[in-house]
């Protein structure tokens, strides 16, 4: 048992080549590989992405997460990569710290170091869509990275070639912000263009790239979601303060991420108008870039936990009291899924939303509106 473990180290070893080895000191050591080995012969694995620790927090306490007792975790290129199960599903489940660099690193080591089937990520989010609350937990069908700009000097117009353009290095396919329509008087940012990503393909050229902007979800992971909208949400933080109705779980068209927490009513509703933006967070866009290329199927789960600076601007950014109860909501939504998934796996066919009810609400409260308005926040929170 041991030999043959140990031949099969040898042949990943082999296999991986110049990825990472070329002696005794490989950056993946030969007992590393081994630990691997082991777990991936049990897969393959969900693996659960999550941004930040009070995201991940209420799902390793939720009594659907199980740890793995033999070996509950395995540290790699400083992530913690940890095993369990959630609602009887084999996962991995890693925290990817903030933005799309980390975001990014994290799912790509993810996919390469284990047998992974699909990504389910998951966190809060701000909100660009008049029609939706604090608390809702969105599934946004397309996700685009918006942080990828060519700026423009000052004086060239929008008929002006961007930098590199003829190249093929730039586009001006997808459109600009335009800073002056934000300003009475002229300034000197002029504009910026927003730009697809390259992409480099699993199963295409090395060095030849592609590109890719909207990146939709696995259309089976979305279709799968539709039976999560009828979910029991918490509505209340504490018991005293409600949300003016229950939040609800709903599928949106686009969601958009890029290396900027968004606190601004403007950029928020260019965002909506430019890209139908409904959740806006700084992380999925490069879950979903490594899963394009690696062709995992993946989906987004974000519950919304501030209106990205279109609340009352007397108060601070709703994400300093809401994002404890959005991130529970998005816990709750996560496990409800990966039991859909989990009964879809093993072909059991009638089982639907009506079963999802025994997920109840972490945090309970009597529902204070209507009944009881002055119970709900002071506050608009669409
Ligand atoms: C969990 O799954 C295993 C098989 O993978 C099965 O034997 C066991 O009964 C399941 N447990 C529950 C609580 O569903
Ligand atoms: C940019 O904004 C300025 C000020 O609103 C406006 O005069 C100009 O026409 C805009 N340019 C484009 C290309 O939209
Ligand atoms: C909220 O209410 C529940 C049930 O009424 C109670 O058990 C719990 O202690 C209360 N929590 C707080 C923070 O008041
Ligand atoms: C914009 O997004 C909303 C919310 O997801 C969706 O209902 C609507 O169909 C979308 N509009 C377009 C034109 O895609």
């Amino acid at each position: 048992m041991k030999i043959k473990l140990h031949k099969l180290t040898i042949c990943f070893i082999l296999a991986v080549g110049f990825l990472f080895l070329s002696s005794s000191d490989a950056a993946v050591s030969e007992n590393e590989w081994e630990k691997i080995a082991a777990i991936n012969k049990k897969g393959p694995y969900l693996g659960i992405v999550v941004p930040n620790n009070f995201e991940m927090s209420p799902l390793l306490q939720s009594p659907s997460f199980v740890p793995l007792k033999a070996l509950p975790y395995f540290d790699f290129a400083g992530k913690r990569f940890r095993f369990g199960k959630v609602e009887n599903e084999s996962v991995i489940v890693v925290l990817t710290g903030l933005s799309m660099l980390n975001a990014g690193i994290t799912t790509q080591l993810l996919v390469t170091l284990f047998n992974i089937k699909g990504i389910l990520h998951f966190g809060i989010a701000g909100n660009a869509n008049s029609e939706l609350q604090i608390g809702d937990v969105t599934i946004p069908r397309y996700w685009a990275h918006t942080g990828l700009w060519n700026w423009q000097r000052f004086g060239d117009g929008t008929d002006d070639e961007l930098a590199l353009e003829c190249h093929g290095d730039y586009t001006r396919e997808i459109g600009f912000l335009n800073f002056s329509d934000f300003n009475i008087d002229d300034n000197l940012l002029n504009r910026v263009w927003f730009q697809p990503e390259e992409v480099f393909p699993i199963d295409g050229n090395p060095e030849i790239r592609q590109h890719a902007f909207w990146i939709p979800v696995n259309n089976r992971y979305f279709s799968l979601a539709k039976n999560l909208e009828g979910l029991e949400l918490g509505a209340c933080v504490y018991n005293t303060t409600c949300l003016p109705r229950r939040p609800k779980v709903i599928r949106v068209e686009r969601g958009i991420s890029s290396n900027t927490f968004v606190d601004n009513a403007a950029y928020r509703k260019f965002l909506n108008s430019k890209f139908n933006a409904t959740a806006i967070d700084m992380e999925s866009a490069a879950v979903g870039l490594v899963c394009l290329q690696q062709r995992i199927p993946f989906v987004t789960i974000r519950a919304i936990s501030d209106l990205a600076g279109g609340g009352d601007s007397s108060m601070s950014n709703e994400a300093n009291s809401f994002a404890p109860l959005a991130a529970n909501n998005a816990v709750d939504v996560l496990t409800a899924f990966i039991s859909l998934l989990k009964h879809e796996y093993d072909g059991d066919a009638s089982f639907g939303s009506n079963q999802l009810k025994r997920f109840s609400p972490q945090q309970h409260c009597t529902f204070a509106f209507p009944q009881n308005p002055s119970g709900c926040m002071d506050l608009d929170l669409i």
